[in-house]
């Protein structure tokens, strides 16, 4: 099992408390994210579902959102990803996209409930992500 540092652990711990508030009905499955900025702020956020289903919204990206409302919406260094179940969450291409948006370099900690770790980077998750310079 990966070995992580006090810093990591205490990010997932922080997304791990967001999945207490996901508002998951018809999947059951709660997901928690939290995003920590080179500013050293913590953002986090859990998944929204609709009766619509297609409007669901991950908890990648309330957190993400989460983060831009409180003026703090560059240079984040990573987000931590929680959910239960023997898979690691790892994030959907969707989600992906809009934190490239931000942090194209981030770190992505994927953690479960039961404790399995995985460190990876959203370079590696989205090499090429779209880009629309506008100098943000
Ligand atoms: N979900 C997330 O919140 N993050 C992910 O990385 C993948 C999926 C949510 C969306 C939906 O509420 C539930 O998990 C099942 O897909």
């Amino acid at each position: 099992m990966t070995e992580l540092g006090p810093g990591e652990e205490s990010l997932i711990k922080v997304a791990a408390l967001a999945r207490a508030r996901a508002y998951a009905p018809y999947s059951k499955f709660k997901v928690g994210a939290a995003i920590r900025s080179s500013r050293n702020r913590i953002h986090a956020g859990a998944n929204v579902e609709n009766a619509s289903y297609g409007l669901t919204v991950c908890a990648e990206r309330v957190a993400a959102f989460v983060a831009v409302n409180a003026g703090d919406a560059k240079a984040w260094d990573a987000i931590a990803i929680v959910a239960e179940g023997d898979g690691l969450p790892t994030p959907c291409g969707a989600c992906r996209q809009v934190l490239a948006q931000f942090s194209p370099a981030m770190t992505v900690i994927l953690a479960t409930t039961g404790g399995a770790r995985k460190v990876t980077t959203l370079a590696e998750l989205l090499p090429d992500p779209f880009r629309l310079e506008v100098g943000t």
